[in-house]
């Protein structure tokens, strides 16, 4: 069977299987912070009304400023986009005909932005159960090309790496002249974080992108920043249309990133889950990817190939993502999300009468 490519958006799955959907579903396959918006969004939504009626500031001063202070940058080292998915859309842009390296698996978006520019593209592939890069011929396929995708955190395995490899990988790719664009959309669901944040106003060969819409569950207004050296952001930004970011999620952005309490909570919260669940794994015979953040991978090793397990999921309105379009797993894993403890707990137990009949 061929399944659809899909990723938060379940009643398009269902309809392109052909599937009855059960009357209660519950989404697995989309990262987003199970404890909802910051409380802060919906107490002034009411009053950010009056900010529709006018053009958005298309430079976004206050957002910048607010990123500034919050992740001890410089503004001008800044430049925020419509979401981090824009800003992949004006980095492949600016990338248009070269020649690119994806660390694979991640995030299917920048292969296919990337195709739309005619860049050539190849693949480092890791593998489990470490998922760890392979420095000798990462280096050489570094050196062969003009620019490196690499997601850190990784999604979908979860993977965090350490504080020597990211460093590597970034001397590396200075040292080529290679232009290295690290994703850290989900850093900041990790306890102890591994930012290169500060590193990218400091080279012209690094880029770090950032996403608000997972942690503050704002993946409808749309929010994202790109950090770099100043020269390279504008090139980048050139080809962004103006007003590009909304009046709300300016106003909604600054408010997120001053509300550390929700962040904080959030992390304990995924942590917490993300041992009880991996617990039961390990217990019931189910592979896990060794994930700092807020999903994981599983399989059932009895199974090369997970689509029965996905399917049975499935018909019980439990919709996790199958990795058949993500290079280096081919559907020998499922991706979940860490929701709230009930779904979690839905989930389990789904998988423990899996086991059960097989
Ligand atoms: C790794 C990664 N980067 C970037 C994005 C895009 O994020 P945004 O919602 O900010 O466009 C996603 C969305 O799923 C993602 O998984």
């Amino acid at each position: 069977m061929q399944l659809p490519a899909h990723g938060s958006n379940p009643d398009h799955l269902f309809k392109a299987l052909e599937m009855e959907q059960p009357a209660k579903l519950v989404d697995f396959s989309a990262n987003i912070n199970p404890l909802g918006t910051p409380a802060a969004i919906q107490h002034h939504w009411q009053g950010w009304l009056i900010d529709i009626e006018d053009y958005p500031d298309p430079s976004a001063s206050e957002l910048k400023q607010t990123i500034a202070v919050h992740e001890g940058v410089a503004e001008s080292n800044l430049l925020p986009g419509n979401g981090a998915s824009e800003l992949i859309s004006l980095i492949a842009r600016y990338l248009h005909g070269k020649k690119v390296l994806i660390i694979h698996p991640a995030f299917s978006e920048y292969a296919s932005v990337c195709k739309n520019e005619s860049c050539t593209i190849f693949y480092h592939i890791v593998h489990p159960p470490h998922w760890q890069l392979e420095k000798a011929a990462l280096q050489q396929e570094i050196e062969a090309v003009d620019a490196v995708f690499f997601c850190h955190p990784n999604n979908p395995t979860g993977v965090q790496y350490d504080r020597s490899t990211i460093d590597w990988l970034i001397a590396a790719c200075e040292q080529a002249k290679t232009l290295l664009i690290i994703d850290e959309a989900f850093y900041d669901f990790s306890s102890n974080p591994v930012t290169s944040i500060k590193k990218a106003g400091q080279s012209p060969f690094l880029l770090v992108l950032r996403s608000l819409t997972k942690m503050y569950r704002i993946a409808g207004l749309r929010l994202g920043f790109l950090a770099g050296q100043p020269k390279t952001l504008e090139k980048i930004g050139k080809t962004q249309p103006h007003w590009s970011i909304n009046a709300i999620a300016l106003q909604a952005g600054s408010l997120c990133l001053q509300d550390r309490r929700h962040s904080e909570q959030t992390r304990a919260y995924i942590e917490a889950e993300r041992k009880r669940l991996c617990s039961f794994f390990k217990k019931k015979g189910f592979l896990h990817s060794p994930s700092a953040v807020n999903f994981y991978l599983i399989k059932d090793p009895s199974l090369d190939d997970q689509q029965d397990l996905f399917l049975y999921l499935l018909r019980k309105g439990l919709v996790l993502r199958h990795t058949y379009n993500f290079p280096g797993l081919e559907g020998g894993w499922l991706r979940a999300a860490i929701k709230k403890e009930a779904e979690n707990n839905l989930l389990m137990e789904a998988l423990s009468e899996w086991k059960k009949g097989n």
